[in-house]
């Protein structure tokens, strides 16, 4: 079962972003602070926040916010980014992400968006159509561009004539390791470790 996020809601999905996360990418995570400030942002999409629901619990969580692409003739195209994506870890691998993914690029193109813009693995994020954005003409800030920075126009031409720079919410950025720390100790105390695979 799928339903939106409520304000109810907001501790449970924090905790499950911090299992799903923990020791993935890094020693320890900050995707629950990152829930945490893009909640409070602007560019938060309340609406397209959907949870996965097994029984009593909340298993699963996809988090959208407000992205757009900057042309150089001052030009700037909406679009959508989501993340962070997460599946409790004891329920991994049984289609609740995908399933998440689906049902809300579903959602997206009923609410007539154009197209989403995402940081993830090529190989899972493949299956659901996205592809390099570089394809489309479309760069990280900096001018370049990075396998894992991918987009999928939402309707056949949705990225025609879409070429640029990409803009995501204030929020993903400038992310403090202290602020990090001092949120995580509202939580149940975890080990941080380092292991093989972690990219920061
Ligand atoms: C990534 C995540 C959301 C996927 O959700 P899920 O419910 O486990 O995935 P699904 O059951 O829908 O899909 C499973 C498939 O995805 C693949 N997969 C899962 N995580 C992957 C990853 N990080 N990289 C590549 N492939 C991945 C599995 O190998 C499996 O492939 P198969 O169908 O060919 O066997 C979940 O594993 C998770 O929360 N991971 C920790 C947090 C995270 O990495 N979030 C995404 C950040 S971009």
């Amino acid at each position: 079962m799928m339903r939106p996020e409520t304000p109810a809601d907001y501790a449970a999905v924090e905790r499950l972003t911090r299992e799903a996360f923990w020791n993935v990418y890094r020693p320890g995570c900050v995707e629950h602070y990152l829930l945490h400030r893009l909640r409070d942002s602007a560019g938060y999409l309340s609406q397209l926040h959907m949870l996965a629901i097994v029984g009593d619990d909340i298993v699963g969580s996809i988090v959208y916010s407000r992205s757009r692409v900057e042309g150089q003739d001052g030009r700037a195209w909406d679009t959508l980014t989501f993340g962070p994506l997460s599946v409790v870890p004891t329920r991994q691998r049984q289609g609740i992400g995908s399933a998440l993914v689906r049902h809300t690029l579903a959602m997206a193109y009923e609410a007539g968006e154009r197209a989403v813009l995402i940081f993830g693995s090529p190989d899972y994020y493949g299956r659901f159509g996205f592809v390099p954005a570089s394809r489309h003409g479309i760069t990280l800030p900096d001018g370049g561009s990075l396998d894992a920075f991918m987009a999928l126009p939402l309707y056949p031409g949705a990225l025609d004539g879409v070429h640029g720079v990409f803009r995501e919410d204030a929020a993903f950025g400038g992310i403090r390791d202290e602020a990090v720390d001092a949120y995580d100790e509202a939580f149940p105390p975890k080990v941080k470790m380092t292991l093989p695979g972690q990219i920061f």
